[in-house]
């Protein structure tokens, strides 16, 4: 069998994305619903080649559990709330990521992958996030440098390998971050680049003394017995000037175990029991999720 990944995961530097989370109230029209969402991606991956057009659809635990394929995406369990609720729990059965260059492309395939679910699902949530200049996150730093940029190295990272029964497939965290921008622009940009670990203008790594033991690199750049937990983000700016904005943060990785060790060392759950910096002058997160992506073969014969 092939193994290949979803289409969502690898590309990276997507300009556009949508994020939608939602609940399966009639679980046996769930393998029709995905395969029309399949061909729907496929109609719009050949009309517009040069899009980059990519969705991911992933499950929570208690419906993927309900499949009873224990061997497969075993790692996968509900979100709980991190650092005394900080990190909020919104766990959902389904997600539907979808990103390309193209804004238009990620509505229409969006609308026809709802319209395929019909009344199988409800809708919790939706977001539909942009790129700004030079990859900036609202906050003004260039968000993504470190991340993964070969496709070896992508897919190693991002995707289970080798003979894996759940070869192809993946594990995503999804939380959405409400910024607030008028009390993270009330800092001065020394606070700012020592919160994040990084310099604001040219993006170089603080190291040694001049990183602060909360920076935000600081807190998610980890090694375990000398090698690096490393995770495969796809995170974009959201929201309304006048309303809720902020960065939802999609991630994926080979092993749930990666991105939990880095949440836990933000919210303060890890051994040192410290705090992200962005959590005190930048952001709070509002939503959290786990999710398991399988193969694209998977996907087709979610029950057999
Ligand atoms: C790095 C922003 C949440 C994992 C960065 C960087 C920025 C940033 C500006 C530095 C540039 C780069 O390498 O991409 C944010 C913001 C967040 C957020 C604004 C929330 C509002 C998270 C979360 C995780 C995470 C929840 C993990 C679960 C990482 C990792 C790196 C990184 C692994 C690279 C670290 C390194 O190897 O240097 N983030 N991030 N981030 N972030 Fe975040």
């Amino acid at each position: 069998m092939n193994h290949t990944p979803q289409t969502a995961i690898i590309p990276d530097h997507c300009t556009a994305g949508i994020f939608i989370e939602a609940d399966i109230v009639r679980p046996q029209a769930v393998q029709t619903a995905v395969r029309t969402a399949l061909n729907a991606l496929k109609r719009l991956q050949n009309q517009f080649p040069d899009n980059r057009l990519g969705m991911s659809i992933g499950f929570g635990a208690d419906f993927w559990h309900s499949l009873n394929r224990p061997a497969e995406g075993a790692e996968l369990k509900n979100f709980t709330p991190l650092g005394n609720g900080l990190a909020p729990a919104t766990q959902h059965d389904l997600l539907i990521h979808i990103q390309s260059l193209n804004h238009d492309n990620n509505y229409t395939l969006a609308q026809a992958v709802l319209d395929a679910f019909g009344d199988a699902l409800v809708v919790r949530s939706e977001e539909h996030g942009f790129r700004r200049h030079q990859e900036r996150g609202l906050d003004g730093f260039i968000d993504g440098t470190e991340n993964p940029q070969e496709t070896d190295d992508i897919r190693t990272v991002g995707v289970i390998g080798g003979d894996a029964p759940d070869a192809g497939g993946s594990y995503a965290v999804v939380q959405k971050y409400r910024h607030d921008l008028h009390q993270w622009n009330g800092f001065d940009l020394a606070q700012q680049e020592e919160a994040v670990g990084r310099s604001k203008a040219d993006d170089i790594e603080f190291e040694g003394e001049q990183l602060h033991p909360e920076a935000h690199i600081a807190r998610v750049n980890l090694k375990e017995n000398g090698v690096g937990l490393k995770i495969v983000r796809r995170s974009l700016p959201f929201g309304k000037v006048s309303g809720e904005h902020g960065l939802m943060f999609i991630a994926y990785c080979a092993r749930l175990h990666n991105i939990e060790q880095q949440l836990l060392s933000m919210f303060g759950d890890s051994a040192d029991q410290r705090t992200d910096l962005l959590l005190h002058r930048l952001t709070r997160a509002v939503s959290g999720a786990y999710y398991f992506v399988p193969s694209v073969e998977r996907l087709h014969n979610l029950q057999n």
